[in-house]
């Protein structure tokens, strides 16, 4: 047996349980090699359709497709053995119908080997919430900002500021965790919604942009890590510089390239020339 094979991964059932309990620490993998070096840090790992923006430079998660999300989260799978791994549904998978969510759900369950989807979506979601988890798929809600709902919400704005929308995402939430969700992303509220969330669902909330008073957090690794130079949301805190380190590696790799400071292989290995 390796040494791999006899770490035991952290089911759904663990992490419903930690509600309330010690934080539930999330990151986003898209690649095996990153889900190995966060594997032994976090107790889930999420394959976000935020690969569309981060991996594949589109300017928004609408083009991601079903394929992209399977061959990733095999990949991010392969590449952990402890963290529980939730891979999320792409636009157009499964807003259709409890059926087609399904179908979908079950792809991504049985090519992968995740433990669990996570789909966006409040009250209107329910239905398939609830279809999905008595059917053997475990569901990760995701109610506030929805990015998969950028052109009705017109931008990715923080929400449920007014009282009408403070209530609705209250609603949403209790309507996903009631169909049986395991856990619920609560992204982009202030601290006020978060917490009356927290208080009110049974599940354990994970936030991002989204206060302390969840019961865990979720970031893009890629955020976390100083990959994006361009933007990194105020919530965030840059744990590396990552970027700034590539761009001096690549510079200095131009440079010695530029002025044939490269080894001979010969020198890699130490032949004798003749
Ligand atoms: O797609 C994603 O990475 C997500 C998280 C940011 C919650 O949904």
């Amino acid at each position: 047996m390796s040494a791999t094979a006899s770490i035991r991964r952290i089911g759904v059932p663990e992490l419903r349980a930690r509600k309330g309990g010690e934080p539930i620490v999330c990151l986003t993998a898209y690649t095996a090699p990153t889900a190995r070096l966060l594997d032994p840090h976090v107790d889930l790992l999420l394959v976000g359709d935020s690969l569309g923006m981060v991996v594949y430079g589109f300017d928004s998660t609408l083009p991601v497709t079903l394929e992209m999300m399977i061959a990733h989260g095999a990949a991010v799978v392969r590449g952990s053995a402890r963290a529980c791994v939730v891979i999320d549904l792409p636009f157009g998978s499964y807003q259709e119908s409890p059926q087609a969510a399904f179908r979908a759900a079950a792809r991504v369950l049985a090519e992968t080997g995740a433990q669990a989807v996570k789909l966006e979506g409040g009250a209107e979601m329910a239905e398939t919430v609830a279809f999905l988890t008595t059917r053997g798929v475990p569901v990760m809600g995701h109610v506030g900002l929805m990015p998969q709902a950028v052109n009705t919400a017109g931008g990715y704005k923080a929400v449920g500021r007014d009282p009408a929308a403070f209530e609705r995402i209250r609603a949403d939430a209790r309507a996903i965790a009631e169909a049986g969700a395991f856990s619920l992303v609560i992204e982009g509220t202030m601290e006020p919604l978060a917490r009356a969330i927290t208080e009110e669902v049974a599940i354990p909330t994970i936030g991002i942009g989204a206060s302390p008073a969840c019961d865990g957090q979720v970031l893009v690794t890629d955020d976390l890590l100083g990959l994006f130079a361009e933007f990194t949301p105020k919530f965030v805190r840059r744990y590396a510089q990552l970027g700034e380190q590539i761009d001096r590696a690549a510079a200095e790799y131009a440079a010695d390239v530029k002025a044939r400071r490269f080894p001979a292989l010969e020198h890699c290995f130490g032949v004798k020339k003749g």
